[in-house]
Order: C-alpha cells, then sequence, then structure tokens
C-alpha cells in the first residue's frame, strides 16, 4: 500500500528518496513521485505506473537538492494517475499522505467556498489546501500542522516540505504508520522501515497523535495537544541482504526456499527439542495469567486468517477450550462476545492491517490478554499487544505470503503446545512425540521444495485453464483455501478452495472435464473420505492434481497429475508441507503466465487502510 519516505541531510537526496522507494516497491503502488527543496523552492516529479516510469524525470529536479519526499501510491480516491499521484503540491508546499481522511468531501466542499481549485480527486489534496490556508493565517509550519489536525478525520501520515521553513521537513502520524531514522548529521523518514535501514538502523516509531519536526541535527516531537515527547530510539535488526533477490528470479521464490530456515531458526528459539519443553518467555506465555483463560479468539485477514484457521485445529484438542477464529474485517463491526477470560490472539505479518489492529484496541477494551503473532517487530499491532510471538521469519517481500504464512503456522503449532502443557492438557510424553517429528521438519520442508522441477512441468499444462478448485479435509482444509488465495492473487486464475465433504453441497455443479481440482489427501485419518471426494469429481470428467506421499498407489492411479509430498506423522505438520507443494505450482503457474509476481496487480503488502 501507499509508501513515504523523506531525507533531510547533506548528501544528494534524490537517489536516496528513489531508492527508499524501490525498497518500498513490494508494498504494492500504482504511481508515484518524488519532492525536493532547493534553497527555499520546491521541484515535483510524478508519474503513473512503476518507478520505472518516474526515472526519466529525476532529471527535471535540481541535482544538488539536499531535503525531500517521496511516495508510492495505491489508488483509493480518484485512478492512478500522474494528477493524482502524490506529492501534491500548492504555494510552495509539498505534502505525502498515507491513510484516507474520511471527511474530505466536506472539507472540500468548504475550501472551494474560499476559492480553493482543486487539480486531483484525492483526499490528499485536501490536506494540503488546509494545510496552505492555516500556514497563511498562523505563519509557521508548526502552527498549521496544529491547526490543521482537529479538521481531520480518519488516517493521516503526513510528510511536509515548506519552502519557508527550509531548515526542516514536518511529519504527522494517525493511523498510518511512521518511523524517524536517525543518522549523523542527516535524518530520514519512511512509512516503512525497510526504506531506510541501509541509511540507519537507530529508528523511533512515531505513535498515533504525534508530529514530528526534523531537521539535519535532530528530532523534535509533540503530541497533538502540543506537549513536547521524548523521542524513544531502538535499534532496528532488519538485515538489508535479506531484501536482496540473491540470485533468484523472484523474492516469492526465493521466501518459499528460506522457509526450512526460517522453521530451524524459530524451532531453535521456541522450543527445546530435546526435552520437548517449549520456551515461554518467547512465546509469550510467561507474561500472560494463563488461570483465567477459559476461551480464545483468533482474528486476522487473509493469509493469516487461513493460518489462523488451522490454529484452531492446533489448539482445540491441545488446550481443550473453545477457539473461535475471525476475519477481523467482520469482527470489528459485529458486535462480538469477548470477555476479560478471552485470550485474544490477532495474527498479521505486517502488524500494521489496519483492520486486524483496530480489534487489537477492541479486545483491549473488553480486558481481554492480547498476544499478537506478528513478523515485524516494532509494527503497531506488536506495540499495541500485551504480548507478542516474534516469528522472525526476515522481511517478506513478495506481496502474496508464503515464509510468514508456513511460521505463522509453526507459531500456532508451538503456541498450542506450550498452552497445552501449562494448562496440563499436554503432557511430557506428549511434547516429546512432538518434539521427534518437529526436529525432522526443516528437512522435509527442504524435500518438498525439491519437488519444484516436476511441479514446473505439470504447471505448464494448466496454465490456461480459467479455474480451479482446490479440496481438502482436516488440516488440508485450510491449506485448500490457502492454495486457491495464492494461485489467484500471483496468476489471476479464478479460483475456490473447499473442504472436501462440501463440494457436494454446491460447488461440484461446477465440475467439467474443463476443471482442474487440487486435492489434498495426505495419509491422515480423512484419507479414505478424501479418496471418496475425489472419486466423486472424476466420476464428473474433473482434472485431479493430488498432492499426496510418494508411495500412495491408489491416489496416483485415481489422480491425472500428481504432486509428491513428503510424508510426516502428524496432520497438523503435514499441512506446512503440502502447502509448500501449492505455492510452487501457483508460482510457476503465474510464471507461465507472464504476471508480475512479486507484485501482483491490485495488491499491496500491507493493507493499512480498511
Ligand atoms: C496474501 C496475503 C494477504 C495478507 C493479509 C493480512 O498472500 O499476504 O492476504 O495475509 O493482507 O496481512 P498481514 O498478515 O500483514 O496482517
Amino acid at each position: 500500500m501507499c509508501g513515504i519516505v523523506g531525507y533531510i541531510g547533506k548528501q544528494k537526496c534524490i537517489d536516496i528518496l528513489f531508492d527508499g522507494l524501490s525498497r518500498l516497491e513490494y508494498r504494492g503502488y500504482d504511481s508515484a513521485g518524488i519532492a525536493v527543496l532547493d534553497g527555499a523552492e520546491i521541484g515535483v516529479v510524478k508519474a503513473e505506473g512503476k518507478l520505472s516510469q518516474l526515472k526519466p524525470l529525476l532529471s527535471e529536479l535540481p541535482a544538488g537538492a539536499t531535503r525531500g519526499i517521496g511516495h508510492t501510491r495505491w489508488a483509493t480516491h480518484g485512478a492512478p494517475n500522474t494528477t493524482n499521484a502524490h506529492p501534491h503540491a500548492h504555494a510552495n508546499v509539498a505534502l505525502v499522505h498515507n491513510g484516507i481522511i474520511e471527511n474530505y468531501l466536506e472539507l472540500k466542499k468548504q475550501l472551494t467556498g474560499e476559492g480553493v481549485t482543486f487539480q486531483s480527486e484525492t483526499d490528499t489534496e485536501v490536506a494540503l489546501h488546509l494545510f496552505v490556508r492555516e500556514l497563511g493565517r498562523h505563519k509557521t509550519p508548526f502552527k498549521a500542522i496544529m491547526a490543521m489536525i482537529p479538521q481531520l478525520k480518519g488516517a493521516f501520515s503526513l510528510g511536509i516540505l515548506v519552502g519557508n521553513e527550509p531548515d526542516a521537513v514536518y511529519v504527522v502520524k494517525q493511523g498510518s504508520p511512521l518511523v524517524i531514522g536517525a543518522g549523523r548529521n542527516e535524518n530520514f523518514f519512511a512509512s516503512d522501515a525497510m526504506a531506510i535501514v541501509r541509511h540507519t538502523t537507530r529508528a523511533h516509531f512515531l505513535n498515533d497523535g504525534e508530529v514530528g519536526r526534523i531537521t539535519e541535527q535532530g528530532v523534535e516531537i509533540w503530541d497533538f495537544s502540543g506537549n513536547v515527547v521524548a523521542p524513544h530510539f531502538v535499534e532496528l535488526d532488519i538485515s538489508s541482504a535479506s531484501t536482496e533477490k540473491l540470485g533468484f528470479k523472484h523474492f516469492m521464490l526465493k521466501e518459499i526456499h528460506e522457509q526450512p530456515r526460517v522453521f530451524s531458526g524459530m524451532l531453535k528459539r521456541l522450543i527445546d527439542l530435546d526435552s520437548g519443553i517449549p520456551n515461554d518467555d518467547e512465546l509469550g506465555l510467561s507474561k500472560l495469567d494463563l488461570s483465567r483463560i477459559d476461551n480464545i479468539c483468533m482474528v486476522a485477514c487473509g493469509t493469516a486468517y487461513y493460518s489462523a484457521l488451522l490454529g484452531k485445529y492446533y489448539l482445540e484438542p491441545a488446550v481443550q477450550l473453545p477457539v473461535n477464529v475471525e476475519l477481523a474485517s467482520e469482527f470489528r463491526y459485529r458486535q462480538p462476545w469477548l470477555s476479560k477470560n478471552t485470550l485474544f490472539i490477532a495474527v498479521s505479518q505486517s502488524g500494521e492491517t489496519a483492520d486486524t489492529l483496530a480489534t487489537v484496541k477492541q479486545a483491549k477494551e473488553h480486558g481481554c490478554q492480547v498476544l499478537a503473532v506478528c513478523n515485524v517487530k516494532m509494527s503497531s499491532i506488536a506495540r499495541e499487544a500485551n504480548v507478542t510471538l516474534h516469528m522472525d521469519a526476515g522481511p517478506e517481500i513478495g506481496v502474496a505470503s508464503t515464509k510468514a504464512f508456513t511460521a505463522m503456522l509453526l507459531a500456532h503449532y508451538l503456541l498450542s503446545l506450550g498452552l497445552g502443557y501449562k494448562r496440563k492438557t499436554l503432557t511430557i510424553s506428549d511434547l516429546k512425540k512432538a518434539a521427534v517429528l518437529l526436529k525432522t521438519l526443516p528437512a522435509r520442508m527442504d524435500q518438498a521444495i525439491d519437488g519444484k522441477v516436476a511441479i514446473e512441468q505439470l504447471a505448464a499444462k494448466y496454465d490456461e485453464a480459467a479455474n480451479f478448485i482446490f479440496m481438502g479435509r482436516g488440516t488440508s482444509y485450510p491449506i485448500a483455501l490457502e492454495g486457491a488465495l495464492k494461485l489467484k492473487e500471483i496468476s489471476y486464475i479464478h479460483a475456490e478452495g473447499y473442504a472436501g465433504g462440501e463440494l457436494k453441497h454446491g460447488p461440484i455443479a461446477l465440475i467439467d472435464r474443463h476443471m482442474p481440482v487440487v486435492a489434498i489427501a495426505p495419509q491422515d485419518v480423512y484419507r479414505e473420505k478424501m479418496l471418496s471426494n475425489i472419486e466423486e469429481v472424476k466420476a464428473r470428467q474433473g482434472r485431479i492434481i493430488a498432492v499426496g506421499d510418494q508411495d500412495d498407489q491408489h491416489l496416483r492411479r485415481l489422480a491425472d497429475d500428481f504432486i509428491v509430498c513428503p510424508h510426516i506423522a502428524d496432520a497438523g505438520l503435514q499441512a506446512m508441507l503440502s502447502v509448500v507443494c501449492l505455492q510452487l505450482l501457483s508460482y510457476y503457474v503465474a510464471v507461465k503466465r507472464g504476471t508480475d509476481v512479486d507484485q501482483p496487480r491490485n495488491l499491496a503488502k500491507s493493507v493499512t487502510v480498511e
């Protein structure tokens, strides 16, 4: 989604800003722009489309400029074109914005009545003209910002350049994330630390309701009431190497390959594989009052939601408590039942998803204990939750989630062991059994990835299909949902995931010889039932692509095509292997279709608007 980057210092800033924007590309965008201050003059360039369209325009900017702001826009209000792209500029002020100003129509009417002419269809331009009006009235940018803020409703994180105060750039944070990076005689800011981590790892994450004035020498922060706030700088631990493709054609492929290493790291940190005893501190359990918990609620969006669906399969039998799983966007607007005894688990790779963040605040208002499962340490959800289980999967750049999804599954699985042991619903012998299998998991995952050559060949047979169905039962059911999501996201093929037993309740009407059906059929307790579901599809001439065990001859005979998935004697862990096969299938189908795998159309990595 929209990205912001800003710089003030002694270096020429155009390349710094452009590089920062390119590090935000993975978030998804459809236009981009840069504004710089040269002396007291502002120069702006903007382009529709990718950064490659903006690059040739950079020479129009004053090359020596040492302060500026940049933006990648993911269209919300108005088409993705050059006029609507940020920065918006007027009267020697330039402004970039992330979020949505909810009362923009009302403000636009008011400003139009005062004689303002608007160029774009955006809500952002309203903030610009409001600021310019208040600057005329109050003279200093700081006072103008303070006068503007109470007039805005919604989410508005802003970066502002003002020609008449060239020694500073201003930021405002409300809703969408914003981080300030401190350097020596230079300072940076961005909506995502990824954009600045190359230059500095000392960062202050602004809180909602803060205004910052950033100069070459330092940073001043105030809350929206004008009280001074002391910045709290932390050390970022994002390695900039993990944001490179390292020889892989796409980030998605690289991230699929990283999964065994991510698993090894997580296992080392989160459980003692010899004794089987989970690490309560790292899982976040030691900071929770578990004695009062009598139900669990898991909330997330998209892929993270599917991971939570699997979490229910892990947690319910292990902890013997009811586990409710919900989409954050639905949860936040109904009147959910929550109590002080609810353990509320928010799952989010980015930790910035607006709907999930809103549910965390809601749960805290109900007195729930909130545990976040997140991949970004200083993210808004991680900071808002009582305690966070950090996945530490490393930055995920491909928009379609792969390693973060499997890391979520492992986190939920280990959480179920930890909670089950604490609640005495699991014994030490249960833990030991699980640990024996967990030890083998990274190697099994490597084996699953080794199947990629065969999967690539198979993908070539199906890249022209118009539709796909994915089906699975038990722990393979959420995997079917995830498999279908992955395929539609990156190949743009329509795909649906179903529980095997549900097919005959409607979707079976879709089956004919043109319908590929991916059947996830490991050797678990559901196998016989899955075989019957496969027969039902075959009887209607559907084409079966089975994902199953190497030596499952029966399944091989039934299937038109077969994807070999390594076997592990635990249905919960098996799901983590099956999904790797589906990630590879989607990836190669998308590559064959020539789509933009890492940045699929219309999608954003971090959905910071609701
Ligand atoms: C799909 C995907 C999305 C995200 C969803 C939630 O591949 O990545 O569906 O899972 O937008 O994002 P997070 O996990 O950052 O809250």
